[in-house]
């Protein structure tokens, strides 16, 4: 199955994986000939990646919802974790990026220990998920995030869980369920919604 997404005002471009292990069989047609592929980033490639990851986590977050470098290293050296890149080689650069890990270790993160399955073992939270702002509205937001569902199934979890901007769930199209809301989440003065995907909802 091919994901297909139309962009106006770029050339074609081949969107291929130079670091980190190739994810899924399925390309991303981006149009004109446009693909792309999904890698993980693993600790071997770290290095060449990272600069390029905390860009996009710098433009993409207010400092209070910046995850530090060090817990982004953390999550790259965890054997449970899913740190997805999106890259594009000709340019060297990495648009887009996924980390996630399972929930057991975010007890911190308000809303956490009242999720109903804490302590189960069969789901894997969404820490943080960015887009470069050049490629953002194409698809490639909810495309990563279903890159993550697929991979978690495939090792054996049951849910995916998030914090996101209240509301957005319904735009997605990956029937996420809003189980709570925080007001004013890390002092952003936004409303986020804490939500649930069950990972069978890959094949949709
Ligand atoms: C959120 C983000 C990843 C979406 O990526 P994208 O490629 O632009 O999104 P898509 O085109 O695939 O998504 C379709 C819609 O779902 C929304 N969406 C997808 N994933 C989302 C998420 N995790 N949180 C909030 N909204 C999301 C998109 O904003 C878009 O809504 P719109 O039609 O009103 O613009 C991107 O806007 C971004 O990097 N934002 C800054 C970082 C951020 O807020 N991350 C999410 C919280 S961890």
């Amino acid at each position: 199955m091919a994901i297909e997404i139309h962009v106006d005002h770029r050339a074609a471009i081949i969107i291929f994986i130079s670091g980190g292990s190739i994810l899924s069989s399925d390309n991303i047609l981006i149009s004109n000939g446009v693909t792309g592929e999904f890698a993980f980033v693993t600790p071997s490639v770290w290095d060449d990646l990272k600069e390029d990851i905390f860009e996009i986590e710098e433009e993409s977050f207010s400092s209070s919802l910046c995850d530090s470098k060090d817990d982004l290293l953390k999550l790259i050296n965890s054997p449970t974790s899913i740190f997805i890149v999106l890259r594009i080689p000709s340019v060297s650069r990495v648009i887009g990026y996924l980390a996630a890990d399972m929930l057991e270790g975010f007890s911190e993160v308000p809303g956490i220990t009242s999720d109903p399955y804490i302590d189960q073992g069969k789901t894997i939270y969404i820490v943080s998920v960015a887009i470069h702002r050049d490629w953002r509205r194409l698809g490639l937001g909810v495309a990563t995030q279903k890159e993550c569902l697929r991979v978690a199934s495939q090792r054996g979890f049951k849910r995916v869980t998030a914090h996101i901007e209240s509301g957005a769930a319904s735009r997605m199209g990956l029937g996420a369920r809003v189980l709570m809301s925080f007001a004013n989440w890390y002092g952003t003065g936004r409303t986020f919604d804490y939500v649930e995907f069950s990972t069978h909802l890959r094949e949709t």
